[in-house]
């Protein structure tokens, strides 16, 4: 009787909490007034299996980034073993939705399978070249923009020492957005970057690299700006820092916007967080070229942050039944 109990009780939870109607919302109606896609990622599971989670996803949102659905251990964790479900049904999702997609992502340092990361030089080019192509092609016309690469950087503002450099050496990110370009000469592509949302070292190397791809004809056509923040707030140079990409004739975007609260939260830290969320709409809405506002999920039931930031959490719009909280108030009240 008691483990049919449990059994009742947890398949009720698995399906989450129902989702009423968001005051003030939708925030893909206002933000569509300003010609901004307004997005989340996507938790795969999720998406499977709560009723609530959808509702909210469709209704408020018109953008979607597959949280880890489309990363290479996902789609081929072991050579030639393909599994497309999850992205499918995200693609499926976003297309009865009438949403844009964002690709995310093609070429990282983490989230690679071993096998990949053991190949030599020579065989590794090749399987980049086959997994972009096999990747973008499955989703062309369809994914509109992706992350070609992501986080290539080190905090000093030179390339990150990963095996993509080790191996294949600078020329990798000339190849990856060649052949992105190739597989879908109608996709955005942009260069995804952690820890550059302010003008800092980082950001000023990431500037220089993309200029010189751009110099060299490469067709890089965006930087996105990842935005995992704190209660420290929006960084002081954040605008300017976006507007010198913009003005080298690049599109923008915030692509993982989330602001960790340390736990346990309470009133008045969340509204500090109202204060950030705002901020970061206004100074999107500000920069001309701002093409899309990303959040990092939008639910304290699925967020990244108390896995990867112990001690924090709270780090979203809603609280884990799908209610309000200030910070959606405050994004809402930064559309108007
Ligand atoms: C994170 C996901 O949110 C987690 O579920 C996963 O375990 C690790 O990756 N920068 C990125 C994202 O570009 O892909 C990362 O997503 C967060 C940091």
């Amino acid at each position: 009787m008691l483990a049919v109990a449990a059994a009742i009780i947890k398949a009720v939870e698995e399906r989450g909490p129902s989702a009423k109607p968001l005051p003030g919302g939708p925030l893909r109606e206002l933000a569509s007034r300003d010609g901004i896609a307004i997005g989340t990622a996507v938790d795969a599971t999720a998406l499977r299996n709560e009723p609530g989670y959808r509702d909210v996803l469709g209704r408020e949102f018109s953008s979607v980034t597959p949280e880890n659905a489309m990363k290479w251990d996902a789609v081929e964790p072991s050579r030639g073993d393909f599994h497309w479900q999850d992205a499918d049904a995200l693609v499926g999702f976003a297309r009865s939705h009438d949403q844009k997609i964002r690709g995310h992502t093609l070429v990282w340092h983490e989230q690679t399978p071993d096998w990949v990361r053991a190949l030599p030089p020579s065989e590794l080019r090749k399987e980049l070249k086959a997994h972009i192509f096999t990747e973008v092609g499955r989703y062309k016309g369809q994914v509109g923009a992706w992350d070609v690469v992501n986080e290539v950087l080190a905090d000093s503002g030179t390339l990150r020492n990963d095996f993509w450099l080790r191996k294949l050496g600078p020329g990798y990110i000339v190849d990856a957005f060649r052949w992105a370009h190739e597989a879908d000469p109608d996709a955005t592509l942009y260069i995804n970057e952690i820890g550059a949302d302010d003008e800092n070292v980082k950001s000023d190397g990431l500037y220089k690299l993309v200029r010189a791809l751009k110099a060299q004809g490469v067709p890089v056509d965006g930087v996105g700006f990842q935005a995992h923040l704190s209660l420290d707030g929006v960084p002081p140079g954040m605008q300017d820092n976006l507007r010198r990409f913009a003005a080298l004739g690049l599109k923008v975007a915030i692509t993982e916007a989330d602001v960790r609260v340390r736990q346990p939260a309470n009133d008045m830290r969340l509204d500090v967080q109202g204060g950030v969320y705002g901020d970061l709409v206004r100074l999107c809405r500000n920069v001309q070229g701002c093409a899309s506002l990303t959040f990092w999920g939008f639910t304290d039931r699925h967020s990244w942050i108390p896995t990867s930031s112990p001690g924090y959490g709270s780090a979203t719009l809603l609280d884990d039944q799908l209610e309000p909280k200030p910070a959606y108030r405050a994004v809402v009240q930064a559309l108007r």
